[in-house]
This record gives C-alpha cells, structure tokens and sequence, in this order.
C-alpha cells in the first residue's frame, strides 16, 4: 500500500496539502477552536468527502439539533443526505428518556450512559468515517475528570478496533483546558479566528510531516478553504537559460542582453517615472513570441493602466484579448498574502506564466500588512514568491516606487533590494534646465552590464532611449555631475 492510500482527504484541499496528502486512516484527531472558529464547518466537509466515495459517514452531535444543523448546513449549500446522524443534543429523544443519565456507565442499572449508546449506535453503523462534534460537553456532564479521560480513551480505542478514523472537536478556553484530548489523539487542528484573520495550524500529526506555520483560511459560502503558506525553497532550474530581450536595443544594450528567465527584477524608481511602462514594454515582447504575463496591480486600477498603455503604443488591449496578458487588480480587503500567493501559484501552474509584474511592492506590502504576523513576515512572503516562480522559470518584475523624485537614491527601502537578481532604476535628472528622465542599472547577477545611464523617454510611439550618458558622474549620489570637456565638474542639480 503506498502513502496515499492510507491517507483520507479531509474534503479541503489546502488542508490535505498542508497535511501532505490528508488524515491518516484509522486514527483520532482533534479539531480545536474557540466559537464560531469552524469546527462543525470542518466536519461537514470531512463526512461529505467520505460520502461522495461511498465511505459511511456519521456525524454524532452533543450540541445543536439534527435538524437545526441539517437546516444550516442545506442553507449554505452542503449536501448531508448521506450523512447519519446520532442525534444526542439536550433536546433529542435519547436525552429526553433519559433525563437523569449519567455519561458513564454507573451501579444503577436504570440509567443508560451517553457513551454507551455512542457506542452502539457506531457499532450498528459501522462507519469508516465519524465526526464527533461538542465532545467537550462531556466534560462538564461528567462529575469526575478522571472517569472523563478513561472513557474517552476508550471511545479512542473502540473506534481504532473498528477501524474508524474519528475527528473530534474541541472547544478549549483558559478555564476549560484540553491537554488530555490533545496528548490522546494523533493529531491536532488548532482553528483560530482573530479580528476577522481566520489561520489553521497543525501542533501534532503522528506518523507524518505537515507543514507547520499558520496558514490562512477562510469561511466562504461554500465552506472552508485553506492557503498553505508557501515556504522558501531552493530553486529547481531545469528550464533553459536565455535572455528576454526588451525590444528597445538600447536597453537590452544596458542589460548587455537582456533579463535572465527566472530571475527577479526590481524596477526602481519615483512615482511617474515609468517604472509599469517599462515591465510592459518585456510583456509587450514576450506576447510577441505567444506568451503569456500577469500584472497584480494592487496600486492602479486596471482602466488606468489600459489606457496609459494605449497612448503610448503597448497595445495591451489586444494583447488582454490575445490571451498574453492578464492585469488583475488586487482588493487588499478580498485577499490574505497566502490566498494571493495561492491565486499567483495557479496561474502560473495552470496557464503557463512567463513573467509575473507586482506592481507595486509597497502597495503589496500595505495591503497585507494589516494581516502580517510580524514586521518581516510580508517580505518573507514576498521573498518565497519570487523564489517559487523564479524555480517554475518565470520572470518576476518587482516595481518598486521610491519617495524622493531626486536627490539620494535609495533601492533598499523595502529591504527586499537582496531577493532582486537585477534592479534597474529610473530617474529624474535636470539637464539644461530641463527635467528629463533616465534609466541604469544597478545590479545584474549572471551578466555583467553597462554602468552608465541613458536618457528614458516614453513617446507615444514607445519607449525611446538613448546613448550612454558619458558625461554624467555620480548619477547614484544626490548631485550628479555634469563633466565637461575642460573637465571641471558642474553641479548637474539640488535635491527636491
Ligand atoms: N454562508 C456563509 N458564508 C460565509 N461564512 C459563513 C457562512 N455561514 C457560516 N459562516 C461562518 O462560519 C463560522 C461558523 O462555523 P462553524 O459553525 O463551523 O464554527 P464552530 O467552530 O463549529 O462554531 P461553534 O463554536 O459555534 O460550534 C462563522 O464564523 C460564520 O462566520
Ligand atoms: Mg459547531
């Protein structure tokens, strides 16, 4: 039997990857949470799975009403028709006959325990799959923790024997711990749902890796979906190593070829400069050759850039319908960075991706930031990206806006200048009283390159750069200099 035949998919497929293939069969974990955070949700999504592959299914409720969960559960879309039931909620016909049982066996023969009939009521099904919901409740129903304890264990036990693989969930609080329950199962599903911030993570898996961290998750209509956070792996290059060309000869010139495939970029430069133009301008080349880019605008909207585009001959339009290029426009408030980091991962896995432009780091970093667990945790986010799709090949364009128009040139501002194979940099020089606009590069990892700048124009028949900037120094201080041919220098300008 391989790995993945003794695994049960837990009907959510974020889960089943953060749990490297699913539950493993026959085995006990626990779902915990505090209100509201999933846990029945969860469950839901577990029977229906077995269910749909004509596994049994019992869901065994200690809370809400058969019928009051069959009418949630109907009204978002969940088909429990296949599900049995076993009704123990304090208004079902076994607690109503019982209105003095006791949870465990006791001397008195006319009390007949709950976890008697839990236990015959499974046993008559015979399930492959049970998801005990409010198993807690036991706890305050029970006069004795230590009764509470041997008879989970044996419900443990029992459902092992009868090869069960049982889910159980857990409502823990400061004044109701359940360090029991979670040293007697085999795994254990922490759900948490912090200021609106649903995360999942895994604490314990017996007989498996998982990937640990905290991973988003959201409650949609249809359920629950997970996004695995996605972690910093070493690249995989086994694609071929060629260069893109920009198609303007000048600055393929400055890149002495052109970008690398599967390396990252960071265009740098003030707002206005031309930092989008100059991505699009490769994109607008690479659907010449047939393929396909994605823009993640999280800054402009898609209209702006469609426009913008069109006024200075990049026929983006045409290229949005051949099918070479996607602009998505990212609402911070619809996305956690894992769920985009997702959303990028199946593009690219899906539709063959070759370059990826965010535009723009900030707007990516203010979006999330609000989510981010810590200070670093968006560029280490942003880092794993890059890192993903530079191993499937893709060629990243990270733009990166830059606050002073002149003066100091700073590319690190974000820190993430280190996850950059190249930065090229646009800027805003006065000449002649003029302010035109200029573009170098700063670094370049597998080539050398041309360390002067050009003059940057953007026209409406394109971009347009010109020759080597010779008698320019000190382009990346505040005050270039102006050389001229007696060879006195000439403050070229002040900052703004
Ligand atoms: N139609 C829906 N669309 C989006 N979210 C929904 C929908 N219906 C329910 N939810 C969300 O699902 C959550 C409840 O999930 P669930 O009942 O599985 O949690 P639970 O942990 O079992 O809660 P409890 O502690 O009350 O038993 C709620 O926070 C609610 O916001
Ligand atoms: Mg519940």
């Amino acid at each position: 039997m391989n790995e993945t035949n003794k695994r049960l998919s837990t009907g959510i497929s974020g889960l089943d990857e953060v749990l490297k293939g699913g539950l493993i069969k026959k085995r006990t974990y626990l779902v915990r949470g505090g209100p509201g955070t999933g846990k029945t949700t969860l469950g839901f999504h577990y029977l229906i799975e077995g269910a749909e592959k004509n596994e049994k299914s019992i869901f065994i409720t200690l809370t809400e009403s058969k019928d009051k969960m069959r009418e949630d559960a109907q009204n978002r879309g969940f088909d429990l028709n296949n599900i049995e039931f076993v009704d123990l909620s304090p208004s079902s016909k076994f607690i109503e006959e019982n209105k003095n049982y006791d949870v465990f066996p006791s001397n008195e023969v006319d009390q007949k325990p709950l976890i008697d009939e839990i236990i015959k009521r499974i046993k008559n099904n015979k399930p492959n799959r049970v998801f005990f919901d409010g198993l807690t409740q036991l706890r305050y129903l029970s006069s004795d923790s230590f009764q509470f304890r041997k008879q989970i264990l044996s419900l443990v036990q029992f459902a092992v024997e009868q090869n069960i693989t049982l889910l159980i969930s857990s409502e823990a609080s400061i004044n109701s711990p359940d360090d029991d329950l979670q040293f007697m199962c085999d795994g254990v599903i922490n759900l948490e749902n912090d200021e609106n911030r649903r995360v999942i993570n895994i604490s314990k898996f017996r007989g498996s890796g998982f990937l640990s961290g905290r991973h988003s998750m959201k409650i949609k209509k249809d359920g629950i979906k997970v996004y695995p956070k996605l972690r910093l792996q070493k690249r995989k290059k086994d694609y071929k190593t060629e260069t893109i060309s920009a198609g303007v000869p000048e600055i393929d010139e400055l890149l002495h070829g052109g970008l690398e495939r599967g390396t990252t970029t960071v265009l740098s430069g003030a707002s206005g400069v031309g930092k989008t133009t100059l991505g699009l301008q490769f994109m607008k080349e690479a659907s010449g050759r047939g393929e396909r880019s994605v823009i993640y605008a999280f800054e402009e909207g898609v209209e702006t850039i469609l426009n913008r585009s069109e006024a200075i001959n990049i026929p983006i339009k045409e290229m949005v319908k051949r099918n070479t290029l996607a602009i998505e426009k990212i609402d911070p408030l619809e996305y956690t960075p894992d769920e985009f980091t997702h959303k990028v991962k199946r593009e690219v896995e899906e539709n063959n991706i070759k370059i990826v432009m965010i535009d723009s780091v900030s707007g990516y970093k203010l979006a999330f930031e609000r989510l981010a667990d810590g200070n670093n945790e968006m560029v280490r986010n942003l880092h794993a990206l890059t890192e993903y799709l530079t191993g499937m090949g893709v060629t990243v364009l990270l733009i990166n806006e830059i606050q002073n128009i002149t003066g100091d040139f700073k590319v690190t501002e974000l820190g993430i200048s280190y996850m950059a194979d190249n930065i090229i940099f646009l800027r805003y020089l006065e000449m002649n009283s003029e302010l035109r606009k200029a573009i170098g590069v700063l670094k370049k990892r597998l080539s050398d390159f041309e360390n002067k700048m050009r003059q940057f124009k953007i026209t409406k028949y394109g971009i347009k750069v010109g020759s080597p900037l010779t008698q320019l120094r000190g382009i990346l201080t505040g005050n270039p200099e102006f050389i001229d041919s007696s060879g006195n220098g000439e403050n070229f300008h002040g900052n703004r």
